[in-house]
């Protein structure tokens, strides 16, 4: 049977499935005159919900027969008639959704965050925990709730979880989020109820759950459920895909004191615990953050979409843009929190290093820096995806496409 080279096969860098798998030159084709057997290798990025792709690879492609699911490629026999580009158009077609979940302390641009997960078809979000952060715990997770029912979302179950740090007293706020923690909109007790599950319970129960490598956690709050999570189930620890967070800063120093940034600050040891997890971890500090500012014209984009949650971007960004402003003297506030999901949407808009990422707990002074090796003078082991810049129009160009599909 003559062999030859696979017709019209893309190559990674051409291929538009890129983004979802990548198709490697085939390793054999045989070719009759009517039938083709071709075993192509199917790379599949560990970021990207890789035992649910292939799954769904398994499924979408009759007869082909997936094997090795464990390493990181996959043979496939092609069946008669099929082309490696109809392999793309296939795998193109497999925007399975990824799988979230929000840790986080509402907290008005912990909202904005949440509104743009919930309008992205790409983010299946399977739950907001709550976290004591900008606002103690009962509020954070009656704000989340109120979130969940601007958008219409009261199917997605909100749980509360650790009211304090893991061993400091707790620091919040409300300087800068109001005594409700989201001033600007209207307060009031939500319909939805607050699950009966801890939070922290939750994250475990859900990762063991799914397969592994498919969940995503996305903090937006001090890392004290997470930490406690990992602390409590060191087994879930693989079974992440990754963590993308707020917090952190290297060269735009401290938010909340002149070296540290206040998530990491609220609950340091936490903070320690997932740089040195060993997950995926990228990490949106103020070096980026700083640069997403909601600037008067990008805030009356939103306001013009004419829909509830546009409008309620609009009140809550101008609440907490007076304290930054103030502050700063920046013209908008910055939208720390959504940067965690437009970089899970578009990773493309930001640029970042990965480098060694370490906790200080011990200083009075620099208490909750987040001591960044970007030159790589010290040979400690890089951990952390740093990110440090955001193209800030791509980002609210995407918020505002999202939202405008929210009610
Ligand atoms: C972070 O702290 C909170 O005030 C914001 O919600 C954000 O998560 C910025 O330092
Ligand atoms: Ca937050």
């Amino acid at each position: 049977m003559p062999r030859r080279t696979f017709p019209g096969t893309p190559g990674p860098a051409t291929n538009p499935a890129r983004s979802v798998l990548e198709l490697a030159a085939p390793s054999s084709f045989a070719w009759n005159g009517t039938d083709a057997q071709a075993t192509v290798r199917i790379f599949v990025a560990r970021t990207h919900n890789r035992s649910n792709r292939i799954d769904l690879l398994r499924r979408s492609v009759n007869a082909c027969n997936i094997c090795d699911e464990g390493s990181p490629s996959a043979s496939i026999p092609l069946v008669a008639g099929q082309s490696a580009i109809q392999f793309a158009k296939v795998e193109t077609s497999m925007h399975v959704p990824r799988d979230i979940i929000i840790d986080t302390d509402p907290g008005q641009d912990d909202a904005v965050a949440m509104l743009l997960a919930f309008a992205s078809e790409e983010l299946r979000v399977l739950g907001i925990t709550c976290v004591a952060g900008n606002v103690p715990l009962d509020l954070t997770s009656r704000n989340a709730r109120i979130v969940c029912e601007l958008a219409n979302r009261s199917d997605i179950p909100v749980f509360a979880g650790c009211d304090r740090p893991l061993v400091r007293p707790l620091v919040t706020a409300e300087e800068v989020h109001g005594n409700t923690g989201l001033d600007g909109i209207d307060i009031y007790e939500p319909d939805m109820p607050i699950q009966d599950v801890h939070a922290v319970e939750f994250i475990i129960e859900t990762l063991r759950k799914h397969p592994a490598g498919s969940v995503s956690l996305c903090p937006l709050g001090p890392l004290t459920n997470i930490a406690l999570a990992l602390n409590l189930a060191p087994d879930i620890g693989e079974r992440v895909e990754q963590i993308v967070m707020m917090g952190g800063a290297y060269f735009e120093v401290g938010n909340v004191t002149p070296t540290a940034e206040f998530n990491v600050f609220v609950d340091p040891e936490a903070a320690g615990i997932v740089f040195r997890s060993g997950i995926p971890l990228t990490v949106l500090p103020l070096d980026a953050t700083h640069k997403a500012l909601a600037t008067r014209p990008r805030l009356e984009s939103l306001g013009r979409l004419g829909n509830k949650s546009g409008a309620a971007i609009v009140s809550l960004t101008s609440f907490y843009e007076r304290f930054d402003r103030r502050k700063y003297g920046t013209m908008g506030a910055p939208l720390h929190d959504p940067c965690v999901i437009a970089h899970l949407l578009k990773p493309e808009i930001f640029s970042s290093k990965f480098v060694n990422v370490e906790v200080e707990t011990a200083s009075p002074l620099t208490l909750g820096m987040t001591v960044a090796d970007w030159w790589g003078v010290t040979d400690r082991k890089a951990n952390a995806n740093f990110v440090g810049d955001v193209d800030a129009d791509a980002f609210f160009e995407l918020l505002t496409t999202k939202v405008a599909s929210l009610p």
